[in-house]
C-alpha cells in the first residue's frame, strides 16, 4: 500500500543499502526544500557519516545565508558548513549575458565548489566521501531528458539544471537521489514526516542557480544583485502581510537592465524596472499567473520605488508557462 511512510521508510532502506556501513556522504543545501528534506532523509539513515555544505555562490536572496544556516543548524540538526564561493562566482559571470552560458557557468562553479568540500571532509575525517546526495525531483529529471525515441534536434534539453546529470564522471561521486520520483507536494509531506518545520516546508521553491536566473544579463552589471534582494525582500514581506504567501506556490522579483524615464522625489528619473512573478502550480511544469487584488499591487509597487531609489517602475508579469517558463533565463 502506498503511504508517504512507506516512501520514507523504502527510502531510508534504499540509502542505507546503496551507502553501505562505513562510506561517508556529502550533500550541497541550496537553501530549498528539496535539498534540505533529501538532506534530512540520508541524515535519519546514515548519521554522521552525512556532511552538508551551503554555499553562498553570490546568488543568493537577502540575508539567506543567515536565515538558513539557523534552520539547518538550529532546526534541523543537520551537520553543515557554510562556504564563501562568491567572490569566484562572480568573477566567472562577469561580462557574461547568454542564459545557457550563464547557467553552465554557476553549474562549472559549483563542481569547484564541491571539489574543494571533497577533499576537505577526506583531510577532516581521513575517509574519501564517494557519495553525493541531490534534492533531484521528478519534473527536473523529465524536463532534462528527451523523451526516448524523440527527435534530439528538435527536443534538446529545455534547459541545462545544473542539477540533473551534470556531474561530472571524474569526480567519482555516485548519487543519492532520494526525491527522484516524487512531486514537490509529496516531498513537503515527506518533510513533516521528518518534523522538518512548517515554515520551512512552506517556503517557495528557489531555483539553485539562485539570482542568477532572475536577472536578465549580465549579473555582475548596473549593482543589480543589490537592487533584486532589496526588492524582492519587499515583495515577499507585501505578500506576507496581506496573508497571500500559501496560497502561491512560488513567488519572486526579478530585475530587468532597462532603464526608462520616470519622476522620484520632483526629479526626473532614469531608472531600471523590477519584474514581479508569481504563479500557481503543482509541480512547476505547467503554471498560472496568481491574480493578485489591486490593493496589493498598488501597496508593493509604491513601496519598491519608494523604497529602492534605482527603481522606478515595477512590471507585473501575467505570463503562463507555457509560454512562458516561470522563471526569466
Ligand atoms: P522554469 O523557469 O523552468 O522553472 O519554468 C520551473 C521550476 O524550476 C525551478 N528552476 C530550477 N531549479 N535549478 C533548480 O534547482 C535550476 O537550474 C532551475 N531552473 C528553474 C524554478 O524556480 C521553478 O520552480
Amino acid at each position: 500500500e502506498w503511504s508517504m511512510q512507506n516512501v520514507l521508510d523504502e527510502q531510508i532502506a534504499i540509502v542505507n543499502e546503496k551507502v553501505g556501513k562505513d562510506a561517508h556522504v556529502i550533500c550541497a543545501l541550496s537553501g530549498g526544500v528539496d535539498s534540505a528534506v533529501a538532506a534530512t532523509l540520508v541524515h535519519k539513515a546514515i548519521g554522521d557519516r552525512l556532511h552538508c555544505v551551503f554555499v553562498d555562490n553570490g546568488l543568493l536572496r537577502y540575508k539567506e545565508q543567515e536565515r538558513v544556516m539557523e534552520m539547518f543548524k538550529d532546526h534541523l540538526h543537520l551537520p553543515v558548513d557554510c562556504v564563501d564561493h562568491s567572490e569566484q562566482m562572480l568573477k566567472a559571470l562577469a561580462g557574461v549575458s547568454d542564459p545557457e552560458k550563464k547557467r553552465k557557468i554557476i553549474g562549472a562553479e559549483f563542481i569547484e565548489c564541491f571539489k574543494n568540500f571533497k577533499s576537505e571532509i577526506e583531510k577532516r575525517t581521513g575517509v574519501r566521501p564517494t557519495f553525493l546526495v541531490q534534492g533531484t525531483l521528478y519534473p527536473d529529471v523529465i524536463e532534462s531528458c528527451p523523451p526516448p525515441g524523440s527527435d534530439q534536434k528538435h527536443s534538446h534539453t529545455i534547459k541545462s539544471h545544473h542539477n540533473v546529470g551534470g556531474l561530472p564522471k571524474e569526480l567519482g561521486f555516485e548519487l543519492v537521489e532520494p526525491l527522484r520520483m516524487l512531486f514537490k507536494d509529496e516531498v513537503r509531506k515527506l518533510g513533516a514526516l521528518m518534523d522538518v518545520p512548517r515554515t520551512f516546508l512552506a517556503r517557495h521553491p528557489f531555483p539553485g542557480p539562485g539570482l542568477g536566473v532572475r536577472i536578465v544579463g549580465d549579473v555582475t552589471a548596473n549593482n543589480a544583485l543589490d537592487i533584486l534582494r532589496r526588492a524582492d525582500e519587499i515583495y515577499i514581506n507585501t505578500i506576507r502581510e496581506f496573508g497571500l504567501y500559501d496560497e502561491i506556490w512560488q513567488a519572486f522579483a526579478y530585475f530587468l537592465p532597462v532603464r526608462t524615464v520616470g519622476v522620484q522625489g520632483d526629479q526626473r528619473s532614469h531608472s531600471f524596472m523590477i519584474g514581479l512573478r508569481a504563479v500557481c502550480s503543482s509541480d512547476g511544469m505547467t503554471a498560472d499567473w496568481y491574480p493578485f487584488p489591486t490593493e496589493f499591487l498598488k501597496t508593493v509597487s509604491s513601496r519598491i520605488t519608494n523604497q529602492v531609489k534605482e527603481v522606478n517602475r515595477v512590471l507585473y508579469d501575467i505570463n503562463s508557462k507555457p509560454p512562458a517558463t516561470i522563471e526569466v533565463e
